[in-house]
């Protein structure tokens, strides 16, 4: 039998991007997506691949779970609420969604002694760090955000599962990813703000907004593929991004350019506390890539470069 994996998660933006590129790799994959914020659309490319198996399911079903992790290999835990704005108003999602589901993820593997898993966490758990380009071996972590808490406990998690029951895990804290099959983020608002009204545009926060890096998807899935090759520690962590920052203002003018609007009035909301788009939003996020590139990979986009190719893309999916 060849190497079988599962992808939670599959059908969001960055797991549809993961599942085709396994596929292309050869390997056998089983995805479990609940749709909740994924799509079927997003697996256009794959739902037909004879190596492909898509389960309709959640990760808080322990039936679902197990129909998902029978006979796989490793684990790629990419399902979760990724929506850091959700967590100032429910208090519960990021809870359930992302602590509670890979709590089930791993329970599942432990009793189905499946030993490696992937996981994606993110820049947000460092909180706002006061060491920037910001290092995996920054402390303490301190997020301001109930997403980047429970990714934090995700993450402690992974780790005690894997000492104790002689898993490894590889865990990928993402700067802001970009580009085709994004459902959420600063360009798609844009654009579908831009969609309903193309003589406004309403910006969350301050003139010039947040400073933050930004990773191509096509960057960010290589970064994943190559660590689990090279990667020998038994916990893994690893900061994916781009070399620089490009703040909000920037991101708007490459939209209206994209979209050939040159006369859109930027209308800031002022956003909170002296310069946040919204409460929990860290005014400014770059990762030390370090630790990855010495595994072999770099990143082939800055974040200007990625956020302009996918604002192209994102148009072309949405305009044709
Ligand atoms: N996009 C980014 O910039 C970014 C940055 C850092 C980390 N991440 C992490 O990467 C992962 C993927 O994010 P994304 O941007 O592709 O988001 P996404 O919303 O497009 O993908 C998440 C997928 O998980 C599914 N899902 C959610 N809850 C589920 C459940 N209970 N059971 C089954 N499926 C469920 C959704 O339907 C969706 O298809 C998430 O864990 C996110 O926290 C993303």
């Amino acid at each position: 039998m060849g190497f079988r994996v599962a992808v939670t998660g599959c059908a969001g933006f960055i797991g549809s991007h993961l599942v085709d590129d396994l596929l292309d790799g050869g390997v056998e994959v089983i995805g479990i997506d609940n749709l909740s914020s994924g799509s079927m659309a997003n697996l256009a490319s794959s739902k037909d691949d004879e190596d492909f198996t898509f389960i309709k399911g959640d990760i808080l079903s322990e039936e679902d779970l197990e129909e998902a992790l029978t006979d796989v290999d490793t684990v790629y835990h990419l399902a979760a609420n990724p929506d850091v704005r959700a967590g100032v108003t429910d208090t519960q999602t990021h809870l359930n969604q992302n602590i509670l589901g890979t709590f089930n993820v791993l329970e599942m593997m432990r009793k189905k002694k499946i030993k490696t898993i992937s996981f994606t966490s993110t820049s947000t758990i460092y909180g706002e760090a006061s060491k920037i380009p910001t290092p995996e071996n920054y402390g303490p972590l301190v997020p301001i955000s109930l997403y980047g808490s429970s990714k934090l406990a995700c993450e402690a998690m992974i780790s005690s599962y894997c000492y104790l029951f002689n898993m490894r895990s590889f865990v990928f804290r993402f700067a802001n990813v970009v580009g085709a099959r994004s459902g959420h983020g600063v360009i798609h608002d844009f654009i579908s703000k831009l969609e309903k009204d193309n003589s406004r545009l309403e910006i969350l926060g301050v003139s010039p907004g947040t400073l933050k890096s930004y990773c191509h998807i096509s960057d960010c899935i290589a970064a994943i593929l190559i660590v689990e090759k090279t990667c020998n520690e038994t916990v893994g962590i690893y900061n994916i991004g781009s070399r620089d920052v490009l703040d909000v203002k920037s991101i708007a003018d490459i939209v209206c350019r994209a979209m050939n609007l040159d006369k859109v009035k930027y209308v800031w909301t002022g956003g909170v506390d002296g310069g946040r788009g919204w409460p929990g939003d860290v005014k400014k996020m770059q990762l030390s890539i370090e630790k990855i590139i010495s595994e072999g990979w770099k990143p082939m986009m800055s974040s200007e470069q990625s956020v302009r190719m996918a604002a192209r893309e994102l148009i072309r999916e949405k305009f044709g």
